[in-house]
C-alpha cells in the first residue's frame, strides 16, 4: 500500500450524489464500493456483504450502521466491525477524500 503522500486518487462520485439513508454504488479496481454520507462525512467500505455476499448498497443506512438487504446483519460504516447477527465478520473499510464536493478513492487502497 502506498504511503498518504504518494497515493493515487480518483474521484469516483460527487458528494450530492450520495442520498440520505441510501448507500451509493461505485466500482474501482474492479471492487464495488459502497458510499455514505453522515454528519458531513463520506465514508467508504466494501459493497459486499461478509455474510452472503449481498450488496449493501441495495440495503440502507442510518447513522453510522448500513444494514445488509438480505439477513439484517449490520456493520459500523466508520470501522467496518460486524454490529448485528447474522453478520459476525467485519467488512472493508476505504480512506476518502473530499475536495470541491468531489469524492475520491485511492485505487492504492483496493
Ligand atoms: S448476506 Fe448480509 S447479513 Fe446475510
Amino acid at each position: 500500500m502506498a504511503d498518504a503522500a504518494t497515493k493515487t486518487w480518483v474521484k469516483v462520485a460527487r458528494e450530492a450524489d450520495i442520498q440520505k439513508n441510501q448507500p451509493h454504488y461505485v466500482v474501482l479496481n474492479n471492487r464495488g464500493v459502497a458510499l455514505y454520507r453522515t454528519a458531513g462525512t463520506v465514508y467508504a467500505t466494501d459493497d459486499t456483504c461478509s455474510h452472503a455476499a449481498a450488496s449493501l448498497c441495495e440495503g440502507n443506512y442510518h447513522g453510522y450502521v448500513v444494514t445488509c438487504p438480505r439477513h439484517g446483519g449490520q456493520f459500523d460504516i466508520r470501522t467496518g466491525r460486524a454490529v448485528k447477527m447474522p453478520a459476525i465478520a467485519p467488512i472493508e473499510v476505504f480512506p476518502v477524500r473530499v475536495d470541491g464536493g468531489d469524492v475520491f478513492l485511492s485505487p492504492d487502497d483496493l
